[in-house]
């Protein structure tokens, strides 16, 4: 039986990885700097394009598809407001005071790629409701990095995801369609990382092992459909959604978080989770 394989990295390679990671951590700094209400989505991008080209690097979303037939992304950026999931083109559509908005970059530098995504409120009239959804967005994502120290398999980061998720005080919509995956010489690779799911299935998590972990939570349902554009999802009901992402490598001796500016140290800690040796050279 052909078995397709996972691409694991030498700590070396995981070094060149870092500099795509540290490209997509400042794209997204500098464009959630930006965010204001007034802005549009497609001003967010052309910051995103600044970056990229100040850091002499490509882009992996402009152009995604093209190769199976899908129609081009558009954009550098994928931003994606309020009732918006993932994959918003970047267009005309103005942010408004209140509103949320998800910004999800990624970069390719050397031949090695970043992904990442954040959620950010607009303004100062955000509800309490929608800030404590980002919060539980972006804790999920660090629950699952953790994770990554101490399972076994693959599966057993997505259900301390959907465990994390379930225990909240209020009930969100965990949704199903995208999932993190392995990220190296191209960003969607081996394995799928669903965030949820029962542990002990799936890959054994070994050092080399480089992914995108990534949860997608809602207001509401789960239920996603994409637009007629061909790549903008919302949720069915219109409720609104929070993305999270971060790039995270396993070596030996502990994670080294590639998309964040400290390489996860903090949260890392706070976690008891040991950061790499490397990332501390
Ligand atoms: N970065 C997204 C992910 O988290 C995928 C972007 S799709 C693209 O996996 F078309 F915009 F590139
Ligand atoms: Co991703």
């Amino acid at each position: 039986m052909l078995m397709a394989r996972i691409q694991l990295k030498t700590p070396s390679q995981i070094v060149a990885m870092r500099r795509a990671g540290l490209v997509v951590q400042k794209g997204l700094a500098t464009m959630s700097a930006v965010v204001a209400p007034g802005v549009t989505t497609a001003h967010i991008d052309a910051v995103g394009s600044t970056v990229l080209a100040e850091a002499g690097a490509k882009s992996n979303f402009l152009g995604y598809g093209a190769e199976w037939g899908i129609k081009p992304y558009p954009g550098v950026a994928c931003v994606s407001p309020n009732e918006m999931v993932v994959h918003g083109i970047p267009s005309k559509r103005v942010l408004h005071d209140g509103d949320i908005v998800a910004i999800d970059f990624g970069a390719i530098v050397g031949g090695w790629h970043g992904d990442a995504a954040r959620t950010i409120a607009v303004g100062d009239n955000v509800s309490a409701e929608a800030k404590a959804l980002i919060a539980a967005t972006r804790e999920a994502t660090w629950v699952g990095i953790a994770a990554l120290w101490g399972a076994v398999q693959i599966s057993d980061v997505s259900a301390a995801i959907q465990r994390f998720v379930e225990h909240q005080p209020r009930r969100y919509g965990i949704v199903r369609d995208y999932t993190g995956h392995g990220i190296g010489t191209e960003m969607h690779m081996l394995p799928d990382i669903p965030n949820f799911g029962r542990p002990g299935r799936g890959p054994r998590i070994s050092p080399g092992l480089v992914v995108c972990i990534e949860p997608i939570l809602t207001l509401g349902k789960p239920d996603v459909a994409e637009l007629d554009d061909d790549w903008t999802v919302a949720t069915r009901d219109n409720s609104w959604a929070a993305h999270w992402e971060n790039t995270v490598a396993v070596l030996e001796d502990g994670l080294w978080v590639l998309t964040e500016p400290d390489g996860g140290a903090a949260e890392l800690a706070a976690r008891g989770v040991p950061l790499a040796s490397i990332a501390r050279d």
